[in-house]
């Protein structure tokens, strides 16, 4: 059997916290080819890149046997992943569908210039950061290609100072909105509001990628991307992934909005306000932490 990766350091990179899993293939990244029908899906992690990946393979190739035997990761590869001769890229470059779907979690000045170059459609997911905390902590428990997450206390620290893979939360959000200023294929969306109403949420995609999909097809993949209906999908709920252990927590977790009630003390949802407030200063990006 393969040998576990083992859990990586984070280094400062040009100025993201990052790993070196996601910074080894740099030059290549860099140099990636987009074409101009390719998809990228980008979000921080954990704020429903999964969900609105199984979104979008279902609304272009619909339930096909592809879906029951190739796993969400490879149909729609994570850019920037490299262990050892795993390959984002190289799986993206040897994708057999068209339009290619590509995830990348780059804050949005990473991205390979060849995106922007082919003026491709981008789907950026952001969610409330309590809750991205919350679901960041708990993969980073599981996963052992994370860093060490240590208990929650110093984990909110963490994430409060960006000393997490793929950087500060807070960096993210506001440089993908900004981006939207400039980008105007960039789609921004949340996951409150795809918890809130999947089915409208379906139906702005539609609307952004130029897709006419009939009520019946849009109701058949509203249902097949439900939680349950993930949750127990072994090609979408990484269950065939073996640097995930599934003991110390499942990576379809909870699926909900305010999770984060259960774990912020009093005292440390006050001091997160405090810091955000200082932080979060742009008043047209707004998140829920409840619905
Ligand atoms: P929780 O840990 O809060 O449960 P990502 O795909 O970006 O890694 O995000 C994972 C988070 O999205 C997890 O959050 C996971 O449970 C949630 N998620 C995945 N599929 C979902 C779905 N169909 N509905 C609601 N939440 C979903």
């Amino acid at each position: 059997t393969d040998k576990l990766p083992s859990r990586p350091e984070i280094f400062d990179f040009h100025g993201v916290s990052m790993t070196h899993y996601f910074t080894d293939n740099w030059e290549n990244i860099q140099n990636f080819q987009a074409r101009p029908d390719d998809i990228l899906i980008a979000t921080y992690p954990k704020a429903g890149t999964t969900w609105v990946s199984y979104i979008l393979d279902l609304l272009y190739f619909g339930q096909t046997e592809r879906q029951e035997v190739v796993p969400i990761y490879d149909r729609v590869p994570f850019l920037e992943i490299i262990i050892s001769s795993y390959s984002g890229k190289d799986l993206v470059d040897n994708l057999p569908t068209s339009p290619r779907l590509i995830k990348t979690h780059f804050p949005v000045q990473f991205v390979p210039k060849s995106f922007w170059e082919q003026n491709c459609r981008i789907i950026y997911v952001a969610r409330n950061a309590k809750d991205n905390a919350v679901s960041y902590f708990h993969f980073d428990r599981m996963n052992n290609i994370q860093p060490e997450p240590g208990d929650w206390t110093d984990y909110v620290h963490r994430f409060m100072g960006g000393k997490v893979a793929f950087g500060s939360w807070y960096d993210h959000v506001n440089g993908w909105w900004k981006k939207k200023q400039t980008h105007s294929k960039l789609h921004y969306m949340f996951y409150e509001d795809l918890v809130e109403d999947t089915g409208r949420e379906i139906d702005k995609l539609c609307c952004f990628l130029g897709l006419s999909r009939s009520d019946e097809e849009k109701k058949r993949v509203t249902d097949g991307v439900h939680f349950d209906n993930m949750k127990k999908d072994n090609m979408a709920n990484y269950s065939t992934n073996s640097i995930m252990d599934f003991k110390i927590s499942p990576f379809m977790r909870k699926g909900k909005v305010g999770d984060w009630k259960n774990h912020f003390s009093e005292a440390q949802s006050e001091q997160f306000d405090e810091d955000y407030e200082k932080k979060m200063t742009d008043v047209t990006l707004q998140f829920r932490s409840e619905i």
